[in-house]
């Protein structure tokens, strides 16, 4: 069987606590038989800034390029809150996903029937909700020019953000959405404001086209963003697959993420473009921080980790088989009772990072 190289960045914080859960999960996979792995790991954020005075050094950054897939737990911490702005942690996260060309961002907002009590909604609202998110992440308002606050004649400032979108930039994320939908329900439903925005009119008008030229055989659906977020509120399980801009992701996926409960137990994916040899660049890393008010206590809920560990399996090795079987055993941990502190929920007695890790691969 193929070993793929893994690059594993614990980060800060929590981020090392849960990590290690992943590589007791690792192994146990290896025992299946379905997936092996080659680790390798490296330092990124604050523990790099202490060990190398920069959140990612070149060699990582080499390291990162090279492997087959990253698995990043989470950086920063009060303790670098004074360290100058260009090399603060988090600068050591976006510059992988800027030099590894990052520019999809899998987020699924996935309900589990254990844990449909602890959801912002009403259980049957959410019972079953399996929502992919795929949003925009390079491109768009927070990366636009002009991006500047300039000072008026009269005294008063003025500031702009640019929203600016290409038709290359649209095309290859509705690719990802699309592709998507064929392994899932076939459904996509797009969010933009072309209403309002003429970022908007060329969204609506590429996801169409890539839709009618490659994809006919998937459902599209066009939705105004604002509505968008009503809907998930209203009825979240009308939606499937879901591809809309940076700015619109960035507050959609968050809104989704409280439909399911704990923000501990949400995994993310972010890929880049296939290249000549039709294999990607791929960083899968938790939703969560660093979470320095429970770090170092056995305490953090490893699952948004140990989930990530199942989308690299899936999306970055094809192997869908030993994906499922994670997926399941995550599933059936919940089912027989296993809960963090997160959400455990009132008068119940919760096991700490690594019992829930055990309890996983058990599952396994
Ligand atoms: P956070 O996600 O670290 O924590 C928010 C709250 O959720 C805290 O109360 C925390 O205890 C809880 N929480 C988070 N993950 C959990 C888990 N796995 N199990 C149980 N409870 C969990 O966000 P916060 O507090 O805003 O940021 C803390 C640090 O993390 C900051 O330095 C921030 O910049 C950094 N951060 C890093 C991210 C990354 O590496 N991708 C993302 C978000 C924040
Ligand atoms: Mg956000």
């Amino acid at each position: 069987m193929t070993a793929y190289k893994l690059l594993l960045l614990p980060g800060d914080g929590i981020g090392r606590e849960v990590m290690a859960q992943v590589t007791t999960v690792i192994g146990a996979l290896a025992e299946t038989g379905l997936a092996s792995f080659e680790t390798e790991t490296d330092l990124v954020g604050g523990s790099s800034i202490d060990a190398h005075g920069v959140p990612l050094t070149d060699a990582a950054l080499a390291r990162a390029d090279a492997a087959d897939a990253i698995l990043l737990g989470a950086v920063g911490g009060p303790k670098w809150s004074g360290v100058a702005y260009d090399i603060r942690p988090e600068a050591g996260l976006l510059r992988l996903r800027k030099d590894l060309g990052l520019f999809a961002n899998l987020r699924p907002a996935i309900c589990y029937p254990a844990l449909a009590d602890a959801s912002a909604l009403k259980r049957e609202l959410v019972e079953g909700l399996d929502i992919m998110i795929v949003r925009e992440l390079t491109g768009g308002v927070y990366f636009g020019e002009p991006k500047e606050i300039t000072t008026l004649p009269d005294g008063t400032k003025r500031a702009v953000d640019t929203q600016v979108y290409t038709t290359g930039e649209i095309e290859r994320i509705a690719h990802v959405a699309f592709d998507l939908a064929r392994k899932r329900s076939g459904r996509v439903a797009s969010a933009e404001k072309h209403n309002v925005m003429k970022s908007g009119v060329l969204w609506k008008e590429v996801v169409t086209k890539v839709h009618a030229e490659h994809y006919s055989d998937v459902e599209l659906e066009h939705v105004l963003a604002d509505n968008c977020a009503m809907q998930l509120v209203r009825r979240p399980k009308q939606f499937d697959v879901l591809v809309t801009d940076n700015l619109f992701g960035d507050v959609l996926s968050d809104v989704a993420a409280m439909l399911t409960g704990s923000l501990g137990m949400l995994p993310s994916a972010s890929l880049g473009a296939v290249d000549s040899k039709g294999s990607r660049k791929a960083l899968y890393e938790p939703v969560h921080g660093s979470a320095p008010d429970i770090a170092g206590q056995d305490l953090a809920n490893p699952l948004a980790m140990i989930g990530s560990l199942a989308m690299a399996l899936r999306y970055s090795f094809g192997l869908g088989e030993a994906a499922d079987l994670l997926d399941g055993a995550i599933t059936d941990a919940l089912a027989a009772g296993a809960r963090t502190k997160d959400i455990a929920g009132e008068g119940a007695t919760p096991l700490g990072t690594a019992g829930m890790g055990e309890a996983v691969v058990a599952a396994l």
